[in-house]
């Protein structure tokens, strides 16, 4: 399984300051040396956090594989295209949300999305949807035609002490697999709720953010990112 570690917070203590310190650049090369598989960044429209320079030095400099989170707007899409990351992971936006919170609506994306998906694939870039983990979200990114879903795993985070949660996210995982999509998952993760997630066989890529560079306060990245990484790999025993 693989652990994208989500690098966006670091540049939002960046930002809060408008300065040059801490450098998610600088935090990619911990995040690796610590076992990352892949780092994720969102260059959001408003650039709240990552900006422009962040995703072009990433790009240059990072050992492993950049996974672009972005909406599928043709500014961001254009300087996706150009950049070439290994992997694109197109997300809904809304200016006014804290962060990410809900699934594309693929019914509702339209041409937009279908252009987002069809510039992205002729530059050669692995295209994922990010989506709710209903049978109707991976049913229609399946006909949209990309090679992998993102399972929104916010719900459960919000509630993973029950069940339905959960099962939604392994049926969701089962069908998508089922239906020859790669699956990864991500949204809300924490040291406390990874891994059941971990464990849920199909799920192939993890992408987690915010619980990592928050714990990084207190123990630094390096640490954070292979405590992290032990409890993925806890997870994935469980199916052994
Ligand atoms: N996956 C996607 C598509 C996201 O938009 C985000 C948040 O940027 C994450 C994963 C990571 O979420 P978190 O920061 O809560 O771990």
């Amino acid at each position: 399984m693989r652990l994208y570690v989500n690098i966006d917070h670091v540049a939002t203590v960046r930002q809060a300051r408008r300065t040059d310190e801490p450098d998610p650049v600088r935090a990619a090369v911990i995040c690796e040396l610590a076992g990352a598989d892949g780092i994720t960044v969102h260059l959001r429209e408003d650039r709240r956090h990552i900006q422009d320079r962040d995703v072009q030095l990433l790009a240059a400099t990072i050992r492993s594989v950049l996974n672009l989170e972005l909406a599928a707007s043709p500014e961001v899409v254009g300087i996706a295209t150009e950049l070439a990351p290994h992997q694109a992971t197109l997300v809904p936006e809304r200016r006014e949300e804290v962060t990410t919170e809900g699934g594309l609506d693929l019914r509702r994306g339209g041409d937009r999305l279908r252009d987002a998906i069809d510039s992205l694939s002729k530059a050669g870039i692995r295209v994922s949807l990010f989506i709710d983990p209903t049978p109707e979200a991976v049913n229609d990114a399946r006909a949209l035609g990309v090679p992998a879903v993102e399972l929104h795993t916010g719900r459960y985070a919000n509630h993973w002490r029950d069940a339905e949660p959960f099962s939604e996210l392994a049926e969701a995982a089962a069908q998508a697999k089922a239906l020859g999509l790669a699956v990864h998952a991500g949204h809300g993760l924490t040291y406390e709720n990874v891994v059941p997630v971990a464990a849920i066989p199909e799920v192939e890529e993890l992408n987690i953010g915010h619980s990592i560079v928050s714990r990084s306060v207190f123990t630094g990245l390096g640490a954070a990112v292979r405590d992290m990484r032990a409890l993925v790999a806890e997870g994935r025993a469980r199916l052994r």
